[in-house]
């Protein structure tokens, strides 16, 4: 999606865009924030959208940059914060742009790095790194692409008890593989890109971070099928949480 895609969808972000951290039932995110707030540390909200994270920062630390590529939903996040004086509002492009904000000491990107092209991607994911101080820390949540696999068994699982015969079953589960080999799964018809834990280990590691805790930031299985018969349990879907700290 680009810039005019995430304008169009600011007004109605909320019925349309997954909402990650009212889903975040352990408080993963909200620990990790609370855990680098310091009286005079600043963050940056990297993909703000429409601002759901902006008063879980502001609220703790001393200035915040609320940063995002569609400025309809900086509109929306400004107006729906309009007493919290210490948000500042930029407009980047961080695929693009050279970055109009200075690194800071947290950067929290809740699934920003998403999209499907390597060539846009790459940039953003190293501009992303660049955003956070020598000593400072990334908190990123990704979608998981082991998780797609398991929501694709689970699928797989239903088909066979509700009688269907394997080849239907399998056809009937299987995703569309465009991509697949290189994590791109198709939501909506939108390819996006979706990462192993090994991957995000590499992937920070070679670009100077130390990644403190990987986690899984868990779903019902409402998120994934509109109704999901009451055996399937746990394990459940998930997107990938990571907290790493730039040592280089
Ligand atoms: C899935 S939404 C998540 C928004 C927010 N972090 C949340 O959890 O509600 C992704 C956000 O990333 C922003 N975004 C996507 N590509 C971007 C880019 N190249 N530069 C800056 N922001 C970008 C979009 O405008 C959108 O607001």
């Amino acid at each position: 999606m680009n810039e005019r895609d995430w304008d169009k969808v600011a007004d109605t972000f909320e019925k349309e865009i997954f909402n990650v951290p009212a889903n975040d039932t352990k408080g993963i995110i909200l620990d990790w924030v609370e855990r680098l707030a310091t009286p005079d540390a600043v963050a940056t909200d990297l993909g703000c959208g429409v601002g759901r994270t902006l008063p879980m920062l502001a609220d703790r630390y001393a200035h915040v940059y609320a940063v995002d590529v569609s400025s309809q939903c900086l509109d929306v996040a400004a107006k729906a914060n309009p007493l919290r004086s210490n948000i500042e509002y930029v407009h980047a492009d961080l695929s693009k742009d050279r970055n109009s904000y200075p690194a800071t000491d947290v950067v929290l990107c809740i699934n920003t790095l998403l999209n499907a092209a390597l060539e846009v991607r790459e940039p953003l994911i190293d501009r992303t790194c660049r955003s956070v101080k020598k000593g400072g820390h990334l908190l990123l949540v990704v979608p998981s692409l082991n998780s797609t696999l398991l929501t694709a068994y689970r699928h797989l699982q239903w088909n066979l008890r509700d009688g269907m015969d394997a080849r239907d079953a399998q056809k009937a589960a299987a995703l569309n593989g465009k991509g697949l080999e290189h994590g791109i799964v198709h939501i909506d018809g939108v390819p996006t890109k979706h990462y192993l834990k090994e991957e995000l280990e590499a992937l920070f590691t070679a670009r100077g971070f130390t990644v403190l805790d990987i986690d899984k930031i868990e779903y019902p299985w409402t998120t994934e099928f509109d109704a999901p018969p009451r055996w399937m349990k746990a394990p459940y879907p998930w997107d990938w949480f990571v907290a790493a700290q730039r040592v280089r």
